[in-house]
């Protein structure tokens, strides 16, 4: 069968796609890009704000017409909003035919290839606590850049969040699973290696909400063993909860240059009365004191962030707090969310007293703070020579080749002869703008 899958949300999701995929095309089926070409429809659904499932269930919903002219189409909902409503989907969107939970990626082939056959409707829904690793090691094909899903689920249940209850109780996996899996791709062609979870620093920690004590990090155990396979040449990872970089996992990531110097350290709010009611265990100023640890022992690391604005009971002067905060980090990439009530978290009890039209307004300040940030930070780059991991043909223009360096930011480059994607090249940078920098390539690998 040719097979669809378009997902929403989080690399995480990303991640979710490209297993079940791989899965699939293991078993002999084939993976299509356009949808009109498809037998099968998957969507990988994202529950994290109110927008992310209308915007899906609206996309589903518009392909009742698709399968009204193509009755044997098969469509498929999976991902956290599929986990989220449940059986409850079959109601508002009938003409679909598998409701999969985030817990049951592993049977997605099993369920495509029996509804094929018996064409009935079914759901199935594990309840997620019980979520199992299986087929998170599937990969479609080899890439310079590949993601590995280290951990799933949360255990740390900020209030607004609806991750744990649509992705469970936080497992990883052992660590020669992921190398195994590293290795693996390193041996095809990847240089790059994402680590995922959902706070990927309490990796190896399962059932203790707890930070550990600071002498001690399996995250940093794991990053130690993956930085020993030679051909990979960057490692990164998303997203870490702050109160868990102690200094292990921070010796750690100073001793290893191929680990990234550029991190998503998740702030969510400057103001402490809000990451209280958020249910971060965590103040400003603690906040401030892990971004200066790892800047004191690595000054050339950047920061991005998440923050989300509009928190119920969000004051001008909690909102001023979360600015100045920004500001004074210097984060120069942020997330940044207008507050979405979700059903069943903490904070849906709580009055959602922060007018629409604030929201908005406080999300463009920031917004407009961070370009500002953003374009004074690349012009201090002028000049500099930056090591960049090649990609390959620049998206905009053919004739140029793009890359990243170690703090994320984009590079353009002339291209010369004997590069390829995947090359550790130098390049001096000659032009920068608010988003890339453009340069000329002054050493090769
Ligand atoms: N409303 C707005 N933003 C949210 N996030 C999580 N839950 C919500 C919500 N209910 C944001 C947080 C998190 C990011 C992935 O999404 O900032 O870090
Ligand atoms: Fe959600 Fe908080 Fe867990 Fe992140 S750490 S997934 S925001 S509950």
């Amino acid at each position: 069968m040719r097979i669809f899958i378009k997902t929403y949300g989080c690399q995480m999701n990303e991640r979710d796609s490209e297993a079940g995929g791989a899965m699939l095309a293991e078993r002999g089926h084939e993976l299509v890009t356009n949808e009109n070409e498809a037998d099968v429809l998957i969507f990988n659904t994202c529950s994290v704000r109110d927008q992310a499932e209308r915007k899906a269930i609206g996309k589903i919903g518009f392909m009742k017409k698709l399968k009204k002219t193509r009755p044997e189409l098969i469509i498929g909902v999976m991902g956290c909003m599929a986990q989220n409503r449940g059986e409850d989907l079959f109601r508002e969107l009938p003409h679909i035919d598998f409701v999969i939970g985030t817990g049951q990626l592993h049977k997605l082939p099993d369920i495509v290839e029996s509804i094929a056959e018996e064409r009935s409707a079914q759901v199935t829904l594990l309840d997620p606590d019980n979520a199992v690793l299986t087929g998170m090691g599937a990969h479609c094909q080899n890439s310079i850049f590949a993601s590995i899903a280290i951990t799933r689920g949360c255990n740390r249940f900020c209030t607004y969040c609806i991750v744990p209850y649509v992705r469970g109780r936080e497992i990883s996996r052992d660590i020669a699973d992921i190398v195994a899996e590293a290795q693996e791709l390193v041996d095809g062609g990847t240089r790059e290696i994402m680590l995922l979870g959902q706070n990927v620093a309490a990796f190896g920690l399962d059932g203790n909400i707890n930070p550990p004590p600071p002498d001690h990090s399996p995250f940093a155990e794991l990053l130690e063993e993956l930085v020993k396979i030679e051909a990979l040449k960057r490692i990164r990872f998303t997203s870490p909860y702050p109160s868990y970089f102690n200094d292990r996992l921070i010796a750690t990531i100073a001793a290893n240059p191929k680990i990234c110097r550029n991190i998503h350290l998740p702030v969510q709010s400057g103001s402490d009365r809000i990451l209280k009611a958020m249910n971060r265990n965590y103040t400003a100023e603690q906040y401030r004191n892990i971004a200066a640890k790892l800047l004191d022992k690595m000054p050339d690391l950047t920061f991005s962030t998440d923050v989300i604005v509009g928190f119920p009971g969000e004051t001008e002067e909690d909102f001023n707090a979360t600015r100045s905060l920004l500001n004074e980090i210097g984060f120069d990439n942020a997330y940044i969310f207008k507050y979405s009530p979700r059903s069943g978290t903490a904070a849906f009890k709580l009055d959602d007293d922060v007018p629409q039209a604030i929201k908005e307004e406080r999300n463009q300040i920031l917004l407009k703070d961070l370009a500002e940030r953003s374009a004074k930070f690349n012009i201090k780059l002028n000049g500099s020579v930056q090591e960049v991991l090649v990609e390959g043909v620049s998206k905009r223009n053919t004739e140029r080749w793009s890359g990243k360096t170690t703090n994320s930011k984009t590079v353009i480059f002339t291209p010369s002869d004997g590069i390829k994607p995947g090359d550790l090249i130098k390049v001096k940078i000659n032009r920068v703008t608010a988003v890339s920098l453009f340069g000329e390539i002054v050493e090769k690998e």
